[in-house]
């Protein structure tokens, strides 16, 4: 009882917090508090839809010659699973243990083709000058000739920006990586249906930011993308799992 007493206390104040505070709250969380990144133990059913999504929807706009970046990739398990398939991939965290991790798992299954780097990309994308283009040469890890992206993976990643000016540019950043056939992949976790977006916000310190499908869908037509198609997995009571598969929207003359 207490607890549960607590908990509503802490998320009436995680409402009313500063988006900076929150924000700093939520990038030092995954910073320095986890060291293991598991949703198919945590939510093992809701994740195997979300898989079911990526193998029916995702997958088949992959080829050899395809290129990915993921933004937020944790462990990067799924993407190290597809990683044989495709030519290359940059993945970026800001949780260094996570990076770890992701580079032993590479290293034991023999991936080659997956280049990991560490950054904090609500900072990077606030920086006059953080752009792909630069973030390329400031990591010196990326070949020009390799830098032919032609996917963007988001996979749970907004949902801890505070700020929806910064979600706004991190779909600009996906809009100006992506060529005009490209696709976006955007997972995150939404409120369901007909509710108000909330911030969540637990005892231990994970805070995180729950948008509405239609906070996100502006989002995304606002950056210059459709949704192609979209998949919903109730998760909690009040949350689902959204999943959106991405195109540029390109004007008639195909530009
Ligand atoms: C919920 S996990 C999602 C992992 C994976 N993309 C997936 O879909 O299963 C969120 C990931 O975003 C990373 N992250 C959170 N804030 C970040 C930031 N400001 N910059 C870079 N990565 C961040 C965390 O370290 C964590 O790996």
């Amino acid at each position: 009882m207490l607890k549960r007493l607590l908990l509503y206390l802490n998320s009436k104040v995680a409402q009313t917090l500063p988006p900076d505070i929150v924000q700093k709250s939520m990038a030092a969380n995954w910073k320095n508090q986890w060291s293991e990144w598991r949703p198919d133990q945590m939510y093992p059913d809701t994740h195997a839809q979300r898989e079911a999504f990526l193998a029916k929807r995702f997958e088949p706009t992959l080829s050899r010659e395809s290129c990915i970046v993921e933004l937020g990739c944790a462990n990067a398990r799924y993407l190290l699973k597809i990683a044989p398939g495709i030519k290359k991939a940059y993945a970026f965290d800001i949780s260094p243990t996570f990076l770890q991790t992701a580079r032993d798992c590479a290293r034991e299954r023999g991936v080659t083709n997956v280049t990991f780097i560490e950054r904090d990309l609500q900072q990077w994308i606030n920086k006059p000058d953080g752009l792909p283009d630069i973030e390329k040469r400031l990591s010196g890890a990326i070949n020009d000739d390799d830098w032919e992206i032609t996917h963007v993976f988001v996979g749970a990643l907004l949902m801890y920006f505070a700020k929806d000016e910064d979600a706004l540019k991190m779909f600009a950043v996906c809009n100006r990586l992506l060529p005009k056939t490209g696709h976006l992949l955007l997972r995150e976790t939404l409120v369901k249906d007909g509710l108000s977006r909330k911030i969540h916000s637990a005892a231990e310190g994970y805070m995180a930011i729950y948008r509405t499908y239609e906070e996100y869908r502006a989002m995304i037509e606002q950056a210059g993308f459709k949704i192609e198609c979209d998949d919903a997995i109730g998760h909690e009571k009040d949350t689902c799992h959204h999943s959106f598969l991405c195109s540029k929207i390109t004007d008639t003359a195909g530009h």
